[in-house]
């Protein structure tokens, strides 16, 4: 992570709410920060049924410096409260900022465990807080870990995976090996202040792949997160096939890569690797994940969605950083994990639009779908011939009807290999996603097994925010239209049959103005 300043770090703060809310692109269900800075998820949990997000937020402006945890609460998975700044840098360990972290319970106390920010490097720190989960108070004894580990010739080292285990806690912090690749060391405590150190869980090897595939695990992982996906717990065994899986962002030198895991068992003091998995097709537009476990049993994921804009054009809008929609992550039977947006969404559907059964055959000839607008929820049912492509084009600034080439339109495409089989690809196509020559465009695509052609398509458009989501398999990223257009078109070659479509327009969240400072 970089820190930038800006001459326009000085825009006053009123301003900054104002110029934030007035930007068309800024999502209107998504969880945003009131203005400034967000990027990770932190401290994802809940506590007596009510859902507490925590961010890396900085409200002086939309770059990142002086990192702070912003703090927001929900009953319904859907509407956010604002909450007072939960952590702030002051003299000490975390003079220059509070990093990533978790919250766990501490027989009853929520504790945080985060990374505290000095001299540029970063150590783990705790707070406790009140029994609301609104003041916070840090740990006299920070930083609880005093250096990383003798010897180790590390990238860098922070962020934190904490669980109970037995009688005692367990830590992992991400960290990096030079000349060898990614990890996480493995700590054991019983006070969440004392911490023994016990090795590396397992260590990536950064010298397989090339840096720029999209499944390269890095040079250092930040925002390990380990659990058990479906049923049972760390470090039980395993009533069924349950995997273990290890979540990490793949980092290199200062460039946030992509989200990746490694499903695989973790049993004493390692995890053994089965394979490797990409946890989002649309790479650093969905990273630094962090999951919980929710009182109702179901692993509930948050991930940041990065901008793909230019850092001068971020601290203009007066914002950056979007938090994914929680996402529901369960096994599925290839072993690989599936994602689902939480069913608690579908809340802000309105207007509703659907389309007959019907075979789409031929050469890309559009249909309109009747439905329009710049927050909508999708969801389509798909067979699709051996060879045929499907492409729903969004955010269209022409429409179709009357003009054949939209100037603008972002693309999404679905294909089924040719020889039958049930390999099939998910595409996101940005080229013509926007006219402003500065914003990434870069492609994104990954396989999708499409069993007998069939594919669930949902596809979650908010403004600048898209979640696209085939057969349980994401592909998150971020559009900046310049025309404002609101149509949504089907087309597809060879033979598409649509069994079932299902669109809504949907309701925003947020009324009033926020504060930067709740
Ligand atoms: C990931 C990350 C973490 C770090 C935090 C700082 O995006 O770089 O490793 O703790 O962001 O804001």
């Amino acid at each position: 992570m970089t820190e930038l300043t800006h001459p326009l770090a000085t825009v006053p703060q009123d301003d900054l709410v104002a110029r934030a809310e007035a930007d068309p692109l800024r999502p209107r269900f998504h969880f945003v920060s009131p203005a400034g800075w967000l990027n990770d998820p932190n401290g994802v949990s809940q506590w007596n049924g009510t859902y507490h997000l925590f961010y890396q937020y900085n409200p002086e402006g939309a770059f990142h410096r002086r990192i702070q945890w912003g703090h927001a609460t929900t009953t319904d998975l859907v509407t956010w409260t604002d909450r007072p700044v939960a952590l702030e840098p002051s003299a000490g360990p975390d003079a220059e900022g509070c990093w990533s972290g978790v919250l766990v319970n501490d027989c009853g106390t929520p504790t945080l465990v985060y990374s505290g920010r000095l001299e540029g490097k970063e150590l783990p720190c705790v707070a406790v807080g009140s029994p609301d989960l609104l003041s916070w108070t840090k740990d006299p004894g920070n930083p609880v870990i005093a250096a990383p580990p003798v010897g180790a010739d590390i990238t860098a080292y922070r962020d934190h995976c904490v669980w109970r285990e037995g009688t005692k806690w367990r830590q992992l912090v991400g960290s990096g090996i030079r000349q060898r690749g990614g990890t996480a060391f493995l700590y054991e405590s019983s006070d969440l202040r004392s911490w023994d150190y016990i090795g590396p869980l397992f260590i990536g090897d950064a010298s397989h792949g090339d840096p720029a595939d999209t499944d390269w695990t890095g040079t250092m992982w930040e925002c390990v997160d380990l659990f058990r996906a479906g049923k049972g717990s760390l470090g039980s065994a395993p009533s069924d096939g349950s995997p273990d899986v290890l979540v990490f962002s793949a980092w290199n030198d200062g460039d946030t890569l992509h989200p990746l895991y490694w499903t695989g068992r973790y049993a004493g003091d390692t995890f053994k690797p089965a394979a490797l998995h990409r946890l989002d097709y649309g790479g650093r537009f969905f990273y630094a994940p962090q999951s919980f476990q929710d009182e109702s049993g179901r692993r509930v994921m948050f991930g940041w969605m990065q901008e793909g804009r230019s850092d001068a054009a971020m601290v203009e809008a007066g914002w950056s950083g979007v938090m994914s929609l929680p996402r529901i992550v369960t096994p599925g039977d290839d072993g690989a994990l599936r994602f689902a947006p939480a069913p608690e969404i579908k809340k802000l559907r309105r207007d509703h639009a659907s389309l007959p059964g019907q075979v789409l055959t031929g050469a890309l000839v559009p249909l309109e779908i009747g439905v329009s607008g710049k927050q909508l929820d999708l969801e389509l049912d798909l067979q699709l011939a051996p060879g045929a492509l499907l492409r729903l084009g969004v955010l269209s600034s022409t429409d179709r009807c009357t003009s054949a080439s939209p100037n603008e339109e972002t693309t999404i495409e679905l294909r089924r290999a040719t020889d039958g089989t049930n390999n099939g690809t998910l595409r996101l196509d940005r080229t013509r996603s926007s006219l402003d020559p500065t914003v990434d465009v870069e492609d994104k695509s990954g396989p999708v097994p499409m069993p007998e052609g069939r594919v669930h398509l949902r596809v979650i458009l908010d403004r600048s925010a898209l979640e696209i989501f085939a057969n349980g398999i994401p592909l998150t990223a971020r559009v900046y239209p310049t025309l404002g257009g609101e149509h949504v078109s089907l087309a597809a070659e060879g033979t598409v049959q649509i069994l079932s479509l299902d669109a809504w327009t949907m309701a925003g969240i947020y009324e009033g103005t926020r504060s930067l400072f709740p």
